[in-house]
């Protein structure tokens, strides 16, 4: 016997007032139906089936060339007519053999562990349910449990009656069955009810009459339940999550200096005795060397920092390699392919992209560097721009071992400029410089004796 999981999220989401299917809006930078597919993953089901509806083929689109492709048996569920015809759709691709976990496409922070304990504790019955004891069971389905404590049925709130109002333990929806059951028990369930919807959770009543004991499991962590139907309740999530995000890696050895005011969307791992100042943003997937010290207001996305590296205020690094005890910014901009080799220097409004720059090189000021190879122990000066587009064609510049570029230099590319050669301030470089020479490209200064200053006309 195995598991296989059914993930719903065929709903329209209507209250996102959005374009985009609800589950494929991100939470810490990943769509909540990623992270609910993760989860189930993380319970070793063997199959996962999700139910799409609204936007099918929006959602389906966004995994094509994810890894979890291969993993998702997509099902179609054309009109959404509840809970119960959702799993339905799903069922006749599943072995009656196994069990089933019901999760939902909009419950994104479930956690692993108890959801294995919830498969556990279906059993011998064949169906359990996950419940919450909340302060705010508004909207949801009550466990209504007789004098013994056992559950006799889940009452929507719809078709609740005064008495049940007042329930405050609540469905969280996540559910899990034997298949056989599940199969029997949804073929009986119709549309007798407020919504005019077929519940999944009918088949509780039908456990019971069954003379089966409904087992459950009580989770006293609301956030890893909390379901998402609007982008206020989104908001409240990711506030939640990104706390207790900056939480765990301080609790690793991070130094955080506001909890509240770092932001990970994705996954970046740490090395020992990093700073991370305020309003730092890490997307995608990080790693952060040992003693990295990374300064307030900047975004790293998809990157790996080298240990001893300082990344100053208001940086910006994407797709970037930083070896070790690199120097950057503030205000510089690393964009894609750039690679910092040891100890080199990226100073203030500085813009890099596709780029080597070598062993202890630096580029200190206001310079644009882009296709190209800069060797170790070179001198950008202030003002450096590399030349790399025609309009049409891109071409690479090449600055050899400790040379020395000039202030204010146009590099017009494809150019070399050899080992120890300098270029003079202001100079338009448009052919290679050999090695050692000093290359002066720009027109000769002319002192005019006796000039006069325009005066004011007077009419
Ligand atoms: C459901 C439960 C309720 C529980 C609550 C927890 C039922 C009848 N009610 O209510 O007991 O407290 O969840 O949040 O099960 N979906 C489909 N196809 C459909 C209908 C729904 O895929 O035809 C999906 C939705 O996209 C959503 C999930 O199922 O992800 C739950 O649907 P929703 O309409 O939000 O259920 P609730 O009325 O909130
Ligand atoms: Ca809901």
């Amino acid at each position: 016997m195995s598991l296989e999981v059914i993930i719903l999220a065929a709903g329209k989401g209507t209250r996102m007032y959005s374009d985009l299917p609800k589950v494929l809006h991100p939470l810490a930078g990943q769509a909540m139906l990623t992270r609910v597919i993760e989860a189930a993953e993380a319970t070793g089901a063997d199959k996962i089936h999700v139910v799409t509806g609204f936007q099918s083929e929006m959602v389906r689109n966004h995994y094509q060339d994810s890894p979890y492709n291969d993993r998702i048996h997509w099902v179609e569920q054309t009109e959404q007519l509840g809970t119960g015809h959702a799993v339905s759709q799903a069922l006749p691709a599943v072995d009656p053999d196994n069990q089933v976990l019901v999760l939902y496409g909009d419950v994104p922070l479930l956690e692993a562990e108890t959801l294995t304990k919830l498969v556990a504790a279906c059993g011998d019955s064949g169906i359990a349910v996950l419940t919450l004891d909340t302060a705010n069971p508004a909207g949801l389905g009550r466990i209504v449990r007789n004098n013994k404590g056992d559950i006799t049925e889940i009452v929507e709130e719809k078709d609740a009656n005064i008495e049940q109002k007042a329930i405050t333990e609540i469905n969280t929806g996540i559910m899990a069955f034997s298949a056989a059951k599940l199969k029997a028990w949804l073929e009986k369930t119709n549309t007798n009810n407020a919504q005019g919807e077929y519940y999944l959770t009918d088949t509780v009543a039908m456990a019971c009459a069954d003379g089966l004991k409904v087992s459950s499991l009580t989770t006293e962590d609301e956030d890893s339940v909390q379901g998402v139907n609007n982008r206020l309740q989104l908001a409240e999530l990711e506030r939640r999550l990104q706390r207790k995000q900056a939480e765990q890696i301080a609790s690793n050895g991070t130094t955080v200096l506001n909890l509240d005011r770092v932001e990970i969307r994705g996954h970046t791992t740490f090395g020992k005795d990093v700073v991370i100042d305020i309003n730092v943003i890490l997307e995608g997937d990080n790693h952060i060397g040992d003693r990295v010290r990374i300064g307030p207001n900047t975004v790293i996305k998809n990157s790996r920092i080298g240990s001893d590296t300082c990344i100053e205020a208001f940086s910006h690094l994407e797709d970037c390699e930083i070896q070790l005890a690199c120097q950057i910014g503030p205000y510089a901009r690393l964009r894609p392919g750039t690679v910092l080799c040891d100890k080199a220097k990226i100073g203030n409004f500085v813009e890099t992209k596709k780029t080597v720059i070598g062993k202890g090189s630096k580029v200190n000021h206001l310079s644009y560097i882009g296709d190209a190879q800069v060797d170790e122990a070179a001198n950008v000066g202030a003002g450096t721009i590399t030349c790399n587009y025609d309009g049409v064609n891109k071409y690479k510049t090449h600055i050899k071992s400790n040379a020395f570029i000039g202030s204010n230099t146009a590099l017009v590319a494809p150019v070399t400029v050899g080992m120890g050669a300098t270029t003079g301030a202001g100079s338009v470089i448009t052919s290679d410089i050999p090695d050692g020479q000093l290359a002066i490209g720009r027109g000769k200064q002319r002192n005019i004796p006796n000039w006069k200053r325009p005066t004011k006309k007077t009419d």
